[in-house]
């Protein structure tokens, strides 16, 4: 069946029509939910656009969001992990543009780094070191071979480097000013866990910066 041709003018009209019959308040709402999805959608799709030409760009692999069945699921962190989805990339930037402090003197330090699209983005400040905690050696093998890429095209203040291990038995007091970022990447079960293990490090050194979203 072929669907009837409506135009525009058809629409305007009828939008006409509801103000006249039922007030301009009523038309608000009615342009209120049927625009915001559709502009919900639309700015979803062009950051997921944005993120594949980065991707594109540069020779990586960073979009493509990954389920935990296709991960190692035999290891003991898999039963708190949560899938890989890479953080947007703009808001990365803003959350670290506005720690206004000297970064020099911190290591960057992502809990559950995936692919390590966060390092590529806090390798571009001048951090004293910028490293990431992944469980999956699936996503870290990724994870390096992007790492190498955007550091060889020379897009990097500080070499980051991802290391496989698992969040949970991170000794967080071998680092003393630490920016600490989380993308969802665990349970609360997990995340409690490393909180202890934060206080324990605080008790050796004294400072900390922590960032979560
Ligand atoms: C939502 S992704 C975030 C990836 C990256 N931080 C980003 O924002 O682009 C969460 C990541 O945490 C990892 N993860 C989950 N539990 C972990 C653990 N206990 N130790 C290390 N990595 C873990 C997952 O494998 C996944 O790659």
């Amino acid at each position: 069946m072929t669907k009837p041709i409506v135009s525009a003018k058809y629409y305007a009209a009828r939008f006409g029509q509801h103000i006249r019959e039922n007030g301009l308040r009523s038309a608000a709402v009615l342009v209120g939910k049927n625009l915001i999805w559709p502009y919900c959608g639309w700015l979803i799709r062009r950051r997921i656009q944005a993120h594949e030409q980065f991707d594109l760009k540069h020779g990586l692999d960073t979009q493509t969001p990954i389920p935990i069945r296709d991960l190692e699921i035999w290891e003991p962190a898999a039963q708190y992990a949560v899938h890989y989805e890479g953080a947007a990339i703009p808001l990365v930037h803003r959350i670290l543009r506005h720690l206004r402090t000297d970064l020099s003197r911190f290591t960057f330090i992502d809990l559950g780094s995936g692919k390590g699209r966060v390092l590529l983005v806090a390798a571009q400040y001048c951090f004293k070191s910028v490293i990431g905690l992944e469980f999956s050696k699936t996503l870290h093998d990724i994870a390096q071979a992007n790492l190498s890429n955007f550091v060889k095209q020379g897009l990097t203040q500080t070499p980051p480097t991802s290391i496989n291990m698992d969040a949970g038995e991170f000794d967080f007091s071998q680092f003393t000013d630490k920016v600490v970022f989380c993308n969802n990447p665990f349970t609360e079960t997990l995340a409690l866990r490393i909180l202890d293990n934060y206080e324990l490090s605080l008790q050796k050194t004294r400072r900390l910066v922590m960032k979560e979203y």
